[in-house]
């Protein structure tokens, strides 16, 4: 069946603003339930619309594909751990970066049969379908090239990240001028393709080019930086699906892409300046230049002094303001709830708490803040690095739950630090500052933390819930 194109417009409308609220409703994490909510409603009126419109395979097919694609997904998602949420959200971007390029290559391969049995050239072919015949090509070759990069660029941060290969950068000589040979060659094929469209060969030398190119461009990526390379790959498959948008002439495909692209390329800016990496330098896959800096037993030896629960809980007896830090090892220990207890003991006892979220704490972007809702923690308490750091003097403990990098002074000290430059949650200011983990191993970036040896630190080692619980414990004891 055949929807009015006036009503199927108006759906896919109303499918946009959907999309459009949801997008804004996630921005609080009040809101963020129902913004998910109105984002999926759009999306199941885009595909019910489409289904009902386009009936270009048979029911069978269709639904099949919707129940493989809908276990598979449900599957992973009940299964991974938190921690492990930023290589799927990889592999979601490059699943839809490489459906983008596919959808794209099938309407090609229509339009080639279509064009040869009427006896028109391609050209012909789409502009007698009510379409822009450059547009309609040029966007083919985009979803091939950037689909392509965003797949295979996904799966290697994928795969960097779930540790299937080595996470620090590869770096070489070579591999930047094979960069280099295969965007010229990709260059040089989607002009082919643009002239020589019913050729579709030159579509997929497009997309194996763009497989290349997207390894190249993640295989220099260290570890540090692949939050910011996945939010950009997000980016990338929402731009790839835009383009896929113009090819099929689908207007609400074209602007739930350009979405994407906008809001993945915003929040790779934020995370950029978080954690003090350039644009420029993490697009062109360029390392910051990183020293040697002093070894953990010349920042450590001597200096580090170990707390026990007792003498910390002694510490909040006279604490007026506190300032909770989480951290990764706060969700390794899935110590929210325990943390928001001894959050609620310190309060009833008429201590002010705070948390302090840094932007890239954990391994997510607002992974703190989803697991403190998660433990009921209110909202008006979560405060940004920014602000805490304004009022960190008049801090009395600085609770560092798991917390490492976000916390570390070398950022800001220690010029040829690789986090150098990174904003810290400047705890150090504090009047004392308690670090709770498991042992002086470095975080995610690998380096000792000066903090740790600091005269007003103290550490409390063990893991993060064991450690809260003995120390709630020892403040109801005391
Ligand atoms: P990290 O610097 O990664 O440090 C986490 C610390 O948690 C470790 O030093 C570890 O020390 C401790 N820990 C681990 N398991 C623990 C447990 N069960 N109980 C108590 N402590 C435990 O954490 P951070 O300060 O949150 O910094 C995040 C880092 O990850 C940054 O470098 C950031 O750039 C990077 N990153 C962020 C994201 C996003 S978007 N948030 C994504 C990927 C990477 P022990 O082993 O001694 O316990």
């Amino acid at each position: 069946m055949d929807l009015d194109p006036n009503l199927r417009n108006v759906l896919y409308l109303a499918a946009a603003v959907l999309f459009m609220f949801g997008i804004k409703g996630l921005t609080h994490p009040r809101t963020a339930v129902r913004g998910n909510m109105l984002g999926a409603l759009g999306m199941l009126t885009a595909i019910v619309v489409t289904l009902i419109d386009k009936q270009m395979l048979g029911w069978g097919w269709i639904i099949g594909g919707l129940a493989l694609g809908s276990g598979v997904g449900a599957y992973v998602a009940i299964k991974i751990q938190m921690t492990g949420m930023p290589q799927l959200v990889a592999l979601y971007n490059g699943f839809g970066g490489i459906a983008s390029a596919l959808v794209a290559g099938a309407v090609l391969h229509g339009w080639i049969h279509g064009a040869a049995d009427d006896g028109l050239s391609i050209f012909e072919l789409i502009e007698n379908g009510g379409q822009s015949p450059t547009q309609a090509v040029v966007a083919t070759m985009a979803s091939g090239l950037i689909g392509g990069i965003t797949f295979s660029g996904s799966v290697l941060a994928f795969a960097k990240l779930q540790q299937l290969i080595s996470g620090n950068p590869i770096t070489n000589p070579l591999l930047k001028i094979a960069n280099g040979l295969c965007t010229i060659g990709a260059i040089g094929v989607a002009i082919m393709l643009f002239m020589h469209p019913e050729q579709v060969g030159w579509y997929w030398a497009l997309v194996v080019l763009s497989l290349f190119v997207g390894v190249f461009l993640v295989l220099p990526i260290g570890g540090a930086d692949m939050p910011v390379v996945i939010t950009l790959l997000n980016s990338y498959s929402g731009i790839a699906a835009a383009a896929t948008g113009f090819v099929l002439n689908n207007t609400v495909l074209i602007i739930a892409g350009s979405l994407v692209g906008a809001s993945g390329l915003i929040l790779t800016k934020v995370m950029c300046v978080a954690m003090n990496r350039s644009l420029t330098n993490v697009l062109f896959g360029v390392m910051a230049e990183v020293g040697v800096g002093p070894s953990s037993d010349e920042i450590y030896a001597g200096k580090v002094k170990a707390a026990s629960p007792d003498e910390v809980a002694m510490l909040f007896d006279t604490a007026r303001k506190v300032l909770i830090v989480p951290g990764y090892g706060m969700a390794a220990a899935q110590a929210q709830h325990v943390v928001r207890d001894l959050a609620n003991l310190l309060e009833s006892r008429g201590v002010e708490v705070e948390y302090g979220i840094h932007p890239v704490a954990g391994r997510m972007p607002g992974h703190m803040n989803v697991l403190l809702a998660e433990a009921d923690v209110p909202y008006d308490q979560l405060k940004e690095m920014d602000e805490v750091n304004a009022t960190m003097e008049q801090v009395d403990v600085a609770l560092v739950i798991g917390a490492n990098d976000t916390v570390n002074p070398s950022a800001q000290e220690d010029p040829t630090s690789p986090i150098a430059g990174m904003p810290i949650i400047d705890v150090g200011k504090a009047r004392t500052v308690v670090v709770v983990k498991r042992s002086l191993s470095p975080g995610f970036a690998g380096i000792p933390n000066p903090l740790f040896a600091a005269n007003n630190t103290l550490m409390m080692f063990g893991d993060g819930k064991k450690a809260v619980l003995e120390l709630i414990a020892a403040l109801k004891a005391g």
